[in-house]
């Protein structure tokens, strides 16, 4: 099938490789010229594992373009994978959204396309989109409008895994209240959902994945489906880290209670790691955009509010705990171990580490950081904060009053710990994420405490 992608972020760029390694001729469009010529020139902007090959395998299928009247007519389905960051009152911004909508009224031709929201849109949306279409349409088509279906098609891709979240997702939504919409967006997504595209080498098929569930439900419950998705995510960390300040307090271990409650199939092991808590450009955004459209209809929704409550609180964990082992944080110098939000990925939106780090300099204290591979996008994106960035992760310890483990990659847990002891001023580390090896680091002479 013939698709076009309008935006080529995390998502647009992900989707689109994904659909033309499956076979489809797919156009991905960014009005971003330099990111278009950049694509072409086989660069990719963001980090996500395996997209360089990936994009190798699909590069017979695929074209880059900032033009409309290149993409859109012929499309069979348009996805809008534009960006809907937040405004300060927590509902997202959608100047980019109707910005493409417009665009994509404007060139659609006779033949019936199927526009998709791929991006994380308000409730509603999809109502609000198919009427932006039918304007630019019909100011084009001198009061004829094209022939065209809104659907949604909400993405569940975890920054780092986007691919295999693509290839393997766990289901597929999506969303429509014609029958017509459903049916094209069954066939585009045959191959995965039965999955019968040749397994890349490097991301091979999971044992246990065989036939995907397909979720074909209408507008409205598949925008709800991804708020609630990320919401619910997002509770249960809060949860478990909520459980932890009272772990703490009886002298329990939350990582065993965590265990313990996840070997329960109907709570599950995942998303129960206790730490610092989330971060990322969606459990923010989207929890807050949900309450925003609750409060619309006049309901609030306090478990969603205390989950962002929970969350913001256990970064100011972090500085209770230092403030209560170094007594003074003025004139210290404190280091941070990780600034991604997360491992596998450089994506510092949100990230637990910019928010520690500005919070420690607001109170005087000298703050060095290592990043395995967020080092680049933290200069050119927060180079003014005052950190002082250090190309390895034990030059970070030198001189330091404490050490953070804020984002838990795996380098971390091999580093020379006695080593690094020696070259601290007071040798303690805070471990954000339960992620080190408390007998190793204790062994070497270095006070290892966690967050909870
Ligand atoms: C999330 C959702 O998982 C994905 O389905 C959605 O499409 C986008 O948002 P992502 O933000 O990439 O994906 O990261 P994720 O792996 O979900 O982690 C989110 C945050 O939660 C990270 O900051 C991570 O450190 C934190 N986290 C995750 C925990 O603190 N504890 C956990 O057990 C798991």
């Amino acid at each position: 099938m013939r698709v076009a992608i309008i935006g080529t972020g995390y998502v647009g760029l992900t989707t689109g490789v994904c659909l033309a390694y499956m076979g489809h001729s797919v156009w991905c469009l960014d009005t971003d010229a330099s990111k278009i010529q950049a694509l072409c020139a086989g660069q990719i902007p963001i980090f996500e594992p395996y997209l360089d090959e990936l994009l190798g395998a699909a590069r017979p299928n695929l074209r880059f373009t900032t033009s409309y009247p290149d993409a859109i007519p012929g499309a069979e389905v348009v996805f809008i994978a534009v960006g809907t960051p937040p405004t300060p009152s927590g509902a997202p911004n959608l100047e980019y959204l109707s910005q493409a909508a417009r665009m994509i009224g404007e060139h659609l031709n006779g033949d019936f396309t199927v526009v998709v929201n791929k991006s994380t849109v308000p409730i509603g949306s999809g109502n609000w989109v198919g009427s932006l279409l039918r304007d630019a349409s019909e100011q084009r088509a001198a009061g004829n409008s094209a022939d065209f279906a809104v659907a949604s098609n909400p993405e569940f891709l975890r920054e780092g895994a986007a691919l295999h979240d693509s290839l393997y997702p766990d289901r597929i939504v999506i969303g429509a209240d014609e029958q017509r919409a459903l049916e094209v967006l069954y066939s585009l997504y045959r191959p995965i959902l039965d999955q019968t595209f040749p397994a890349p080498t490097f991301l091979p098929r999971p044992e246990d994945v065989s036939a995907i569930p397909l979720v074909s439900t209408d507008l409205a419950s598949a925008e709800l489906i991804k708020y609630a998705a990320n919401a619910f995510l997002a509770l249960k960390i809060s949860f478990i880290n909520e459980i932890g300040l009272v772990a703490e307090r009886v002298g329990a271990n939350i990582t065993e209670v965590a265990r313990g409650i996840g070997l329960d199939s109907r709570i599950g092991p995942r998303f129960l790691n206790a730490g610092i808590g989330w971060g990322g450009s969606c459990f923010g955004k989207d929890t807050a955009a949900l309450i925003a459209t609750a409060s619309e209809y006049g309901l609030h929704m306090p478990i969603v509010e205390a989950a962002k409550t929970v969350n913001t609180r256990q970064r100011d964990k972090v500085v209770e705990k230092l403030l209560h082992e170094l007594k003074i944080l003025k004139g210290r110098t404190v280091g941070l171990l990780g600034l991604a939000f997360k491992p596998n990925t450089d994506d510092l939106r949100e990230a637990p580490a910019i928010e520690i780090a500005q919070k420690l300099i607001d109170r005087g204290v000298r703050v060095k950081a290592h990043d395995p591979i967020a080092r680049e996008r933290f200069e050119r994106e927060h180079g003014t904060m005052g950190v002082h960035l250090c190309d390895e992760a034990e030059g970070v310890a030198e001189g330091c009053d404490a050490l953070v483990l804020v984002t838990e990659w795996p380098e971390y847990r091999d580093l020379p710990w006695d080593r690094l002891a020696r070259k601290m001023r007071h040798a303690f580390i805070l471990d954000g994420r339960h992620a080190l090896d408390r007998e190793k680091i204790t062994r070497s002479g270095m006070q290892y405490v966690t967050i909870s």
